[in-house]
């Protein structure tokens, strides 16, 4: 089965090619033909994850996904969440995003965040939401050089590193991408099997 994945973002594609199992394929928006910048305007990583699956259906035709993710910080009650991605100015420039929640959190004792990522499937012209989450604190400084975003100042429950200093294998294992995913891939195999009966 092949599904549109309704992203630019090289770092996302590789991450959910990484975590697929056989026989689900995905291609990239690039790869569907499409160049375009699909914006983010909602207050909801829900919202934002419908507009930009509903724009490549509405596009494409075809069956697809996109999915929005926001780091979710408990002392910044909730911030930067589904601002994630323009947190510093406006712009998305992950250096400037580290570096301004470095600056609010200096002091902080209670360091507790965690990723959400909400994915929105449309199948057969009808969309399913799944959510994955991924819970773990924030940091003093940032810390490694893999990955993407906010993953060098990140540490995952029960990790004793961030994400940027963890081989995406390690990462994928329990990223809140992969724990949507899953949802997702456990739904498509269900929907796949023949009726009982
Ligand atoms: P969006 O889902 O592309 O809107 O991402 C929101 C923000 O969170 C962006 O700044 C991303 O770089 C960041 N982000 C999304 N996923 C991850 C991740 O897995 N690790 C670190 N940062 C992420």
């Amino acid at each position: 089965m092949t599904l549109v994945f309704a992203t630019n973002n090289i770092n996302k594609v590789k991450e959910i090619r990484s975590a697929l199992e056989a026989g689900f394929e995905i291609i990239s928006l690039k790869e569907a033909g499409i160049d375009k910048e699909i914006p983010e305007p909602h207050d909801t990583l829900e919202a934002n994850a419908t507009e930009k699956s509903k724009t490549i259906f509405e596009l494409t035709g075809r069956d697809c996904f996109s999915e929005d993710t926001g780091l979710e910080v408990d002392a910044l009650g909730g911030a930067p969440g589904v601002k994630s991605a323009r947190y510093a100015n406006g712009e998305p420039q992950y250096a400037d995003n580290i570096a301004k929640l470095l600056d609010k959190m200096k002091g902080i004792a209670n360091r507790k965040a965690r990723f959400r990522t909400v994915i929105s499937l449309i199948m057969n012209g009808k969309e399913t939401l799944f959510e994955g989450v991924c819970e773990g604190h924030i940091t003093e400084e940032r810390i490694g050089t893999e990955g993407f975003g906010y993953d060098p100042i990140f540490i995952p429950e029960g990790a004793g590193q961030t994400f940027a200093e963890m081989p995406l294998d390690e990462k994928k294992k329990m990223s809140h991408r992969t724990r949507a995913l899953v949802q997702l891939i456990d739904w498509l195999k269900k929907e796949q099997q023949p009726a009982a009966g």
